[in-house]
């Protein structure tokens, strides 16, 4: 009975108190009441001084940078600060604001760390090319614990721009051209920086960008236009930020382009009709650099207009163009936007500034001894390594790869001996020195019993200037001032003197990424050269190809009997690459990306819809929808990628082929490993809606699975397919699925699948 009581009395209550002081109402309510009760005590060139971002000097990118940070900290006048590191640097900037400024607010502090900290992994695409979200929500993990080591809490990633023109040279930085693939690669990073708290000190907030449609820019020129119907917005080109936003992603980047007419920074249809009522976001809006300036040059006003344009819009905090804080005090005054605008755009700073913990402990993240210790370990470089092997796509290989260990190689090209190349774009925080080379990676991975040797053959380009266009932050290239034939003689020499050439070509790094847009993607001169004098001498050339983007590499897909594709892939790429041209690892990376025949077929992807004159068969046909010159089909689809095994592939099976309302279809097939090494292999899945009220994609990416087989090994592969598949909007941007006759197609790539109809009713 007394044991009764004392339960009642004191347990109950007490697990009471627990569990509503855990509840997340509990913890929202506490925030707002400290926020609430903070900003009561600002004034109002404090509040706007929240929403200031500033940057701190190692990576800028704009003509524009930020002056007097000092004194404006002390001031009260900077919210964030972004492009700082080490704990040393960031403890003494927050010092200043929590000692020296009025209301001792903490700073954020932000970085791109958009593929690894100082541990690079592969370019996004790349990444994007393993299709293993488990890898990738581990690459974020890392990290976001290296970047919070040395300081940080706040990262400008996951960009998940789709991109279906790769003359545009961010396509690098994103996941590819497709919707499906780039929202579960949006949730996986999500997950991955933000873990499940974000007050740990090894967690980031993260940062979805470019909000929106910057990868559609016109004719893949940088910061250009971009005019698309809302239909195809939402079918295809919005769904990985929503994917991050359902990720639960603290904070969006506005884009630099503009958005039916306006540009995405001072677009309120796009920031608040759909980013926060449609999609129910909560976060923190952050401009992308100078992106409210420049509504000046889109012709919008002056930077008082754009700055309140922008407020009203929904953004939030302005990078590094100081309208906000230029200008709003006196719009406030003129009544051009209102304090509960203000306050909105403050009350969401500081949130994030407290869901990161800062105002707990503004230091948190400034631990010498985590910096240490964390940063660059082995046991990071040793997953790097690993992710980035499984990240290559094996392009063509007619019986040249593996490499067997032994005899001679001639490892040739002007990429083969660049370490500082292998990071690839927007790698800032990449120490390049500690980065391998493929020539150190290889001679030892090799081991004793091969011999390499190592000639330069050709430069990048022929074109010096354009090499000189692609050194920034800090990676310069430095060209052969030797003359072209004497770099390809004594390559060629090599090559004769070895059993195999390896050749190392393709893209600077610096060719992709921001503001690095190029409408010639063949290989250069200087490299087609070299390879026609390497084949010329009957040594088997294996190509191993550095790139950020789809290239047109038709004439190289002719004429080489191996290639394979290595995107940029990080520290360790020098040792993944080699532990793939010597069947260590088994490639298992598929395309995210078309690759074209040539640059004029651009746009190409994979859903595409058909027209009322589709091509049929591959022969042109005067009348219907195809080239005089080029044929309709790409030079490799989407989802492509060989590997060194065989996988065979049963017809698609059916668990119905007719279905009514909630009704769950299972679409399988058996895969078989016919070869003779272990492999994985990414099974694709697609669906077609026949017929419908609108027009719909011939094929569209619903489903995929990397499953690793043993030689002869089988295994059922099943789809769970609901109605939720099958919903698209409508021209009334009406989502939903319509009754009728489907089909679904299972492969290996968007091509070669097998397919089985279906019908579902309501
Ligand atoms: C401009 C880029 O568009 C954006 O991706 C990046 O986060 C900012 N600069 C900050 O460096």
């Amino acid at each position: 009975m007394k044991y009764k009581i004392a339960v009642c009395r004191f347990v109950l209550p007490v697990l009471l108190l627990l569990l509503i002081a855990i509840s997340p109402s509990f913890a929202q309510q506490k925030m707002n009441q400290f926020i609430t009760g903070l900003m009561a005590k600002m004034t109002v060139q404090e509040k706007i001084g929240q929403l200031n971002l500033v940057v701190g000097g190692e990576a800028t990118t704009g003509s524009v940078v930020s002056t007097g940070v000092e004194e404006k900290i002390k001031q009260g006048k900077v919210g964030g600060i972004f492009s700082v590191s080490t704990p040393q640097r960031i403890r003494r900037i927050q010092e200043l604001a929590v000692q020296q400024s009025r209301l001792k607010i903490p700073i954020i502090f932000g970085m791109d760390v958009i593929h690894g900290y100082r541990t690079i992994f592969p370019i996004p695409l790349g990444m994007a090319a393993s299709w293993d979200m488990q890898r990738i929500e581990e690459s974020a993990r890392i990290a976001a614990q290296e970047a919070t080591a040395d300081g940080l809490n706040w990262t400008f990633s996951p960009m998940v721009d789709i991109s279906r023109d790769p003359r545009w040279g961010r396509i690098s930085e994103g996941s590819g051209e497709d919707p499906f693939l780039g929202s579960a690669i949006a949730a996986a990073m999500v997950k991955g920086y933000q873990g499940k708290d974000l007050s740990a000190d090894n967690t980031l907030l993260a940062c979805v960008k470019h909000f929106a449609l910057y990868g559609a820019a016109e004719a893949g020129r940088d910061y250009h236009s971009v005019d698309m119907s809302r239909i195809k917005m939402f079918n295809e080109y919005l769904p990985p930020y929503k994917a991050a936003i359902d990720a639960g992603v603290g904070s969006v980047m506005s884009s630099f382009n503009d958005v039916d007419g306006i540009p995405a920074s001072g677009n309120k249809w796009l920031l608040t009709d759909v980013l926060r009522k449609q999609w129910g976001f909560k976060g923190l809006v952050v401009s992308d650099y100078t992106s409210v300036n420049e509504m000046i040059d889109h012709g919008l006003g002056d930077l008082k207009a754009v700055s309140a344009l922008s407020l009203k819009a929904g953004l939030d905090m302005d990078m590094v163009g100081e309208g906000f804080l230029t200008t709003l005090e006196a719009s406030l005054k003129e009544g051009k936007v209102t304090m509960a605008e203000i306050d909105r755009a403050c009350r969401l700073v500081l949130e994030a500034k407290y869901k990161l913990g800062l105002f707990d402990d503004p230091f948190r993240y400034c631990n010498d001894v985590r910096a240490q210790k964390e940063i660059f370990s082995e046991a990071h470089r040793k997953i790097a390594r690993a992710t980035a092997a499984r990240s290559f796509v094996l392009l063509k290989n007619e019986n040249v790869l593996p490499l067997a260990r032994k005899g001679s190689i001639a490892l040739v090209g002007p990429l083969a001996d660049a370490k500082e190349n292998m990071v690839g774009t927007w790698s800032v925080s990449a120490d390049v020195s500690k980065a391998t080379s493929l020539l150190a990676g290889l001679k030892e991975v090799a081991g004793t019993g091969v011999q390499v040797r190592y000639a330069k053959g050709a430069n990048v380009s022929e074109d010096a200037a354009l090499e000189a266009r692609t050194s920034v932050f800090g990676k310069p290239w430095q060209r052969d001032s030797r003359h072209p034939d004497t770099l390809i003689a004594e390559a060629v020499r090599l090559a004769k003197e070895s059993d195999v050439v390896v050749a190392a070509m393709g893209e600077l790094a610096e060719f992709t990424g921001e503001s690095s847009s190029r409408t010639d993607l063949n290989l250069p001169q200087s490299q087609k050269k070299l390879v026609d004098a390497l084949l010329a001498t009957g040594k088997p050339v294996v190509m191993v190809l550095f790139t950020g983007r789809p290239l047109t590499i038709t004439e190289e897909d002719q004429k080489l009997p191996a290639i394979l594709n290595v995107w940029f892939g990080g520290s360790e790429a020098g040792y993944a690459i080699s532990d793939v041209l010597f069947g260590d690892v088994n490639p298992s990376g598929k395309l995210p990306a078309t690759f074209p025949r040539n640059v004029g077929q651009i746009p190409i992807y994979h859903s595409y819809k058909n027209t009322g004159r589709p091509l049929v068969g591959d022969e042109f046909q005067k009348f219907r929808s195809n080239y005089l010159d080029v044929s309709n089909t790409p030079l490799y689809p989407f989802g492509y990628g060989l590997s060194y095994t065989k996988f065979e592939y049963s017809p698609v099976k059916l668990s119905k082929t007719s279905l009514k309302g909630a009704e769950k279809l299972m679409a399988s097939v058996t895969v078989t490993n016919s070869g003779k090494y272990a492999g994985e292999e990414v099974v694709q899945m697609y669906l077609r809606d026949i017929v419908a009220t609108n027009t719909r994609p011939l094929k569209e990416l619903k489903g995929f699975k990397k499953l690793l087989l043993q030689p002869g090994e089988s295994k059922e592969v099943s789809f769970e397919i609901t109605t939720n598949l099958l919903k698209f909007y409508d021209h009334n941007l009406r989502y939903d699925w319509e009754p009728g006759e489907f089909t679904v197609f299972i492969g290996t790539n968007s091509r070669d699948v097998s397919s089985a109809n279906f019908t579902w009713n309501r």
